[in-house]
């Protein structure tokens, strides 16, 4: 070939290389989207995802699938989106397990800093401390005494390694100085379902799944770990203002596509994303559920690797102080 012709093939290659992206962002979306959900069916995660899909599918024009990719603390599904087409048909909905895994796991086949393109913070949720129904203790000071007293017998449930549940477990358990035994399950909607059925005792979890359950008297309830009470769970004292001075943890989300998703249609998902976080029936279930939408600013690209660079620069350190790694 010659070196003319070369350049003349080497500029088509180009073209044709962006033209594709560009076309297909055009188009978007033109199948369903799979909003790969990181935890078991039935959990807090689960719930806000399904909660959007819908409107979001409505914005763009589509159906949003959810699809629960579930395992190894989230980041099964996060290395599955990070991997995906960048088509942005298969988008991933993920807590501050994003910010914790680089710290936790000591070997990750994805960067949440590298290998997303990101859409937007979603909901911010806090946490129940909870206990099945027929557990002895009236109430934190009691559970307290009753759990360094019963250690060895006791059981905290968690969504795994990295999941917010381990998390919030970790710190109960710090701050009260007792270390428990721990059962990892897919996700919490499975631990909440043997919490349920008495087969483990302790279990921190997020409102989008335990307010109804409180409500009904279906476990039993010691705190939020939110600063202030939750306009959903009125008599419910916070665990700061029990004694457990600091504690206090929110569930933040964001919404990924895989890195080199064109930016036609990231935006595309953005806007759409902010549709279903301002869609009334949203607004209203999550007021219930004690769950607040971020400021638009946050629904962002921007506002979400802001959140995700501070986040992964506060936790690393608390965890990797705490000696608590996946092999
Ligand atoms: C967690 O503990 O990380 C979540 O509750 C997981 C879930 O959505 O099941």
């Amino acid at each position: 070939m010659t070196s003319s012709l070369k350049l003349v093939v080497g500029a088509l290659a180009v073209v044709g290389a962006f033209s594709v992206p560009h076309a297909q962002a055009q188009n978007f979306p033109s199948k369903p989207i799979a909003l790969v959900v990181p935890f078991a069916a039935g959990g807090p995660t689960d719930v806000v995802a399904r909660m959007i899909s819908a409107p979001m599918g409505k914005a763009l024009g589509t159906t949003v699938v959810v699809e629960n990719t579930v395992g190894a603390g989230g980041t099964i599904a996060s290395t599955r989106v990070a991997k995906a087409p960048t088509d942005g048909h298969t988008i991933l909905i993920h807590h501050m397990g994003m910010a914790t895994a680089p710290a936790l796991y000591r070997k990750l086949s994805f960067d949440p800093l590298g290998s997303y393109e990101y859409i937007g913070q979603a909901l911010d949720v806090p946490m129940t401390m909870l206990a099945r129904k027929d557990f002895p203790s009236a109430n934190l000071s009691d559970l307290i005494n009753h759990v360094k007293a019963n250690k060895d017998k006791i059981t905290l449930a968690n969504a795994g390694l990295g999941a917010v549940s381990h998390l919030c477990g970790m710190l109960f358990m710090s701050t009260i100085g007792v270390d428990l035994t721990t059962v990892p399950y897919k996700g919490t909607g499975p631990a909440m379902t043997d919490l349920l059925g008495g087969q483990v005792d302790l279990l921190c979890d997020q409102t989008t799944q335990t307010v109804p359950l409180i409500r009904d008297g279906r476990v039993k309830v010691y705190g939020v770990t939110s600063a202030r009470r939750l306009s959903a769970l009125p008599n419910v004292p916070t665990l700061d203002e029990q004694g457990l001075k600091g504690f206090e943890v929110k569930v933040w989300h964001g919404v990924y596509a895989p890195k080199g998703t064109p930016r036609e249609i990231t935006e595309k998902l953005t806007l759409a994303l902010r549709e279903a976080l301002t869609d009334p029936v949203v607004v209203q279930k999550m007021g219930e559920l004690s769950s607040d939408i971020p400021s638009p600013d946050k629904i962002s690209p921007e506002g979400l690797r802001t959140h995700l660079e501070a986040e992964i620069a506060k936790w690393g350190p608390v965890i990797r102080k705490a000696g608590v790694y996946a092999d």
